[in-house]
């Protein structure tokens, strides 16, 4: 089953853990769950054949499907909450599955460990674009992210160039900025933002002018669609998102590209490539991290080790305990040895101490 938004690789590590699951045991039967935890509670599933795992490698998205529920609109309290999760356990027992392997970012992990409380054999793959899942060192779908973004910012940088503008360019991650960091740096941003960093929009504007007195005349800004300002942070979380819905620049690219217009005068754009950074074929690395992370999936069940989670650990393929891992996210530590780096190699990021009034 896979279930959250979409990434590249999902298709790899299901092939990963049909092909290992084929080698591995004398009798194997594959059903896939369809749209997620959607088809796990109205039983819509498919007996797979084998050849349906062929060919599938290389392809973007998921052959099974998928969709996004949060734990609270699955699980938590509510008329027909419960409901819910008898479903998916009654559906479980009538496939008569011996193990349901769940590939997911945080949200799908929590409802998977809930169910894993229940009672199911469960087995978790971690997936997403915003490398935010805890216990491993990297998602499947993260590295072609950064390489989507990365491209996407070479060719921001042509046009702006071109007319000497600052760039605004929003990307995926709302409580994470992996993708801002990494994008960044590989991309060759001038300013980041990432919502680890709270930003001072000033020391936005100081970096995009001093670029132009000392003769550049374009800037690129990455921005984590949830970076907040300084003063947004100290805000009530209901303050801030009124205050969000009554301003006509709802993105956080295009206030920052407001804002940044107003102190500097410089033409400046909002991008927001969006479910862009979603698509498309797996880059090698994922193809490889997700087929070892499915091989690894097929290994925990012929061992009947359930209640866990793959992961990459200093590069080795290991797992943990399901429960470790859920309900919590990655977050980038703010002393992150790559945060350094970038701010050596003249990555801006806006979170420097404000000078004391005298
Ligand atoms: O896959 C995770 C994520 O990319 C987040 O960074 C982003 O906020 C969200 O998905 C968007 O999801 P949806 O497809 O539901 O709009």
């Amino acid at each position: 089953m896979t279930s959250g938004g979409d990434c590249p690789g999902l298709n790899a590590a299901i092939r990963g853990v049909a092909k290992a699951a084929y080698e591995l045991f004398d009798q194997t039967e594959i059903i896939g769950i369809a749209d997620g935890y959607e088809g796990l509670i109205s039983g819509e599933a498919m007996l797979m054949r084998q050849s349906d795992f062929s060919g599938i490698l290389i392809r973007g998205g998921t052959i099974l499907g998928t969709s996004r529920q949060s734990y609270r609109q699955l699980c938590e309290g509510g008329v027909g909450k419960a409901d819910r999760v008898e479903a998916m356990k009654r559906n479980y027992r009538a496939m008569k599955l011996d193990c349901l392997v769940v590939l997911g970012g945080n949200g799908t992990y929590k409802t998977a460990n809930r169910l894993s409380n229940e009672g199911l054999n469960i087995i978790t793959l971690p997936k997403t674009i915003d490398n935010d899942v805890c216990e491993t060192d990297v998602t499947f779908g993260f590295h072609t992210a950064v390489e989507t973004v990365s491209g996407l910012l070479d060719r921001i940088r042509t046009t702006a160039d071109s007319h000497g503008r600052a760039m605004v360019v929003e990307l995926m991650g709302n409580k994470a900025g992996w993708l801002t960091l990494y994008s960044a740096m590989a991309g060759g941003a001038d300013v980041a933002l990432i919502p680890e960093l709270p930003y001072s929009i000033d020391q936005v504007a100081q970096a995009v002018v001093s670029r132009m007195d000392g003769g550049r005349k374009f800037s690129i800004i990455a921005v984590a669609e949830g970076a907040l300002s300084r003063s947004e942070v100290r805000m009530k979380k209901k303050d801030r998102a009124e205050k969000f819905a009554m301003n006509p620049y709802r993105t956080a690219a295009h206030r920052i590209a407001e804002q940044l217009h107003r102190r500097t005068g410089i033409e400046t754009r909002a991008v927001i490539p969006g479910h862009i950074q979603r698509g498309g074929t797996p880059c090698a690395y994922d193809r490889v991290l997700a087929t070892r992370f499915g091989v690894h999936a097929a290994e925990l069940i012929r061992d009947g080790n359930f209640a866990q989670s793959v992961s990459l650990v200093c590069d080795r393929i290991t797992h943990c305990a399901l429960k470790e891992a859920a309900g919590r996210t990655k977050l980038v530590p703010t002393d992150h040895p790559m945060i350094l780096d970038a701010k050596r190699t003249g990555i801006c990021f806006a979170d420097q101490p404000q000078p004391k009034q005298s």
